[in-house]
């Protein structure tokens, strides 16, 4: 696991922009994991810019996105397909995407359609994350037990509080979602968690003590042969 600390945020988007630059360069049909949060929204508008600048073309990639409330509709303003099309999708030339469908009438088929699609697409090559305050990564909330491939989930009270600011009192808020397993995600050939911001300090603290804990769902990144944590000073502690 490598660790990268730059000063500020920006300069983490750009660091991150800059792999996936370099990653479409290198191959332009890539395979793309995303994630939503607001973590990598500024990646995303650099990512946008790049692409008006002519500097990217995603028309050959294709994207799988970790996970979406269960259920939702995709129209729904705090939907992550809504977030995805809204922050990147709409915005550039992506070939492809997916997310998991949190309108699907039966979860347990969707899940398992979703690993079959992204196994069929040849795996991920390049996952970005970020994480919960609880370590959560996607929506793999911690547990003393973990499902390897795409599940439906409780959220945890932690992972409501924290995305409780996104739904008024007119929108009640899912209390499930769908998410890639770690299996999934550690099958990734290559893997970026973006860690931003003085709230997150401490559970970058725990990540950094270096053991795999059941109850930091990132710390089984310690396993992954290729993953870049992206830290801004913030994060690391001040
Ligand atoms: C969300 C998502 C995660 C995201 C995390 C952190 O609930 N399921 O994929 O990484 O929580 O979000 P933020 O970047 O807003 O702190």
């Amino acid at each position: 696991m490598k660790k990268v600390v730059l000063d500020t945020y920006e300069e983490v988007c750009r660091a991150v922009a800059d792999i996936y630059t370099e990653q479409l360069t290198k191959k332009p049909d890539s395979i793309l994991g995303l994630a939503t949060g607001s973590t990598p929204v500024g990646l995303y508008e650099e990512l946008v810019r790049r692409h008006r600048a002519g500097e990217l073309d995603f028309s050959k990639a294709r994207s799988f996105n970790l996970d979406e409330y269960y259920p939702i509709s995709k129209s729904h303003p705090q939907s992550y397909d809504y977030f995805m099309r809204e922050n990147l999708f709409d915005k550039i030339n992506i070939g492809q995407y997916a997310l998991p469908n949190g309108e699907a009438g039966d979860p347990e088929a969707e899940c398992a359609g979703y690993d079959a699609a992204i196994e069929a697409a040849g795996g991920i090559d390049l996952m970005l994350l970020g994480i919960g305050h609880n370590g959560h990564i996607g929506f793999n909330e911690p547990s003393v037990s973990y499902s390897l491939g795409t599940y439906l989930v409780d959220l945890t009270e932690s992972s409501l509080k924290a995305n409780s600011r996104f739904f008024g009192p007119d929108t009640p808020q899912p209390t499930r979602a769908l998410t890639m397993g770690l299996g999934s995600i550690l099958n990734s050939r290559r893997i970026v968690l973006m860690i931003c911001g003085a709230s997150k300090a401490p559970i970058a603290g725990r990540l950094f003590e270096g053991k795999v804990h059941s109850d930091v769902p990132a710390s089984f990144l310690l396993l992954h042969p290729d993953t870049t944590i992206f830290l801004d000073k913030e994060a690391n502690g001040g």
